[in-house]
């Protein structure tokens, strides 16, 4: 069997977007998902907009047995890209011992399954989270981790630790660990996108749904931060642009292009926005009115981060390309879509 990537979460908001790219550029994808977030219609959309339906395997990655019939089944996994993993911060306050099991057994099991494999490369998904807010702005990779706000933003921090520490011990593959910014929007053919369950808890769903009449209201938490409008700032990323990010930083690992066995990238713009910049820029755009008021802050929230990404412009050549006015665009395309 030829070569393959396994992509864990894969039929979620930001793995179903990075297998489009993978398969774009020539890779051969498994997808391994338990669809306790996702859908598997996700594949049909990966396949009219790629041609091609992955593999797809329903299991659970804390599940060692079934994940190690799945390694053995595939048989040539030359690399693993990792995003399933439990993402409600409110969530993982509420229940931390389902977010410390899922997130970090899922992320044991696989870096097992690599050594026992001989896989090659990971690309981990981790975030900006685990800067808290930072002392100096933009941030780049080299600055403190600071503790965490949530067992949610702490089980990214142990993961880093558990990839560094498995690599200082030995383990023969290299490892890519993507710090995401704010991930928003859809693929631009709205074939896919973000799916929340319920409530959203994410500012751009929350947006997206009131200009769609699906919520009365969008509360803005807060207008007395320390920032020009007094809201909250944000890196807000286009999902496709980070999802090439990972392909480009496994083809690095592959081609042997790697300066260390360890690589941290930011995946973000490099550019701070307001969330009352983000309300007046969709409204703009897409000549809907929001239904907003300003309410208090919302606890744990940060007051400001953005992005330094010129490592990962420098070292992987790679840069965010779309405009916000395109992202808000394709979240509201994909909301119109689902929602109709
Ligand atoms: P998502 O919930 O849409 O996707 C995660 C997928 O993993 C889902 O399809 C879910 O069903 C699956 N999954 C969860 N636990 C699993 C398990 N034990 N076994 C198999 N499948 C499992 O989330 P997303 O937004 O696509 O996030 C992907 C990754 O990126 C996560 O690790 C998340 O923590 C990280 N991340 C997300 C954001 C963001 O804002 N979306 C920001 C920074 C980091
Ligand atoms: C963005 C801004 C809110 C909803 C979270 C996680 C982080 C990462 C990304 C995974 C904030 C404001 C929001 C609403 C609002 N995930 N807001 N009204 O909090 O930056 O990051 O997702 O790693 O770890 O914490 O994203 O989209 O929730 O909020 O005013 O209804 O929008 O206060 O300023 P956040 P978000």
């Amino acid at each position: 069997m030829a070569a393959s990537i396994l992509v864990t979460g894969g039929t979620g908001y930001i793995g179903s977007h990075t297998v489009v790219e993978l398969q774009q550029s020539g890779h051969r994808v498994i997808i391994v998902d338990n669809l306790s977030n996702s859908n598997k219609s996700v594949l049909g959309g990966i396949a009219k907009i790629t041609g091609t339906r992955p593999d797809f395997e329903q299991a659970d990655c804390t599940d060692f047995k079934a994940m190690d019939a799945l390694f053995a089944k595939y048989g040539d996994i030359k690399a693993v890209i990792h995003f399933a993993a439990s993402k409600a911060v409110g969530e993982s306050v509420e229940k931390p011992l389902l977010y410390y099991r899922n997130n970090l057994t899922s992320l044991i099991n696989l870096l097992e399954l690599m050594s026992k494999y001989g896989t090659e490369a990971l690309v981990f998904s981790s975030s900006c989270t685990v800067y808290g807010q930072p002392d100096v702005l933009p941030v780049n990779e080299d600055a403190p981790i600071k503790p965490a706000l949530s067992p949610y933003g702490n089980t990214k921090q142990i993961s880093e630790e558990i990839i560094t520490d498995s690599i200082k011990a030995g383990a023969r593959y290299k490892a890519s660990i993507l710090r995401y910014f704010n991930p928003i929007g859809a693929h631009p053919s709205a074939e896919i996108g973000e799916l929340p369950l319920g409530v959203p808890q994410n500012l751009i769903p929350y947006v997206t749904q009131t200009a769609a009449g699906l919520r009365e209201m969008l509360s803005v938490f807060g207008n007395d931060y320390n920032t020009p409008d007094g809201s909250c700032i944000r890196d807000y990323i286009h999902v496709v642009d980070l999802a090439k990010a990972h392909v480009v930083a496994l083809d690095r690992m592959l081609d042997g292009k790697s300066a260390d066995k360890l690589e941290i990238f930011n995946l973000g713009t490099g550019k701070g926005l307001s969330v009352l910049e983000i309300v007046e820029t969709f409204q703009r755009v897409t000549g809907v009115k929001l239904n907003y008021r300003i309410v208090g802050r919302r606890p744990g929230d940060i007051e400001q981060v953005w992005a330094d990404p010129e490592k990962a412009n420098k070292v992987l050549g790679w840069t965010a390309r779309e405009t916000v006015e395109e992202t808000l665009l394709s979240a509201w395309r994909w909301q119109q879509k689902i929602s109709s």
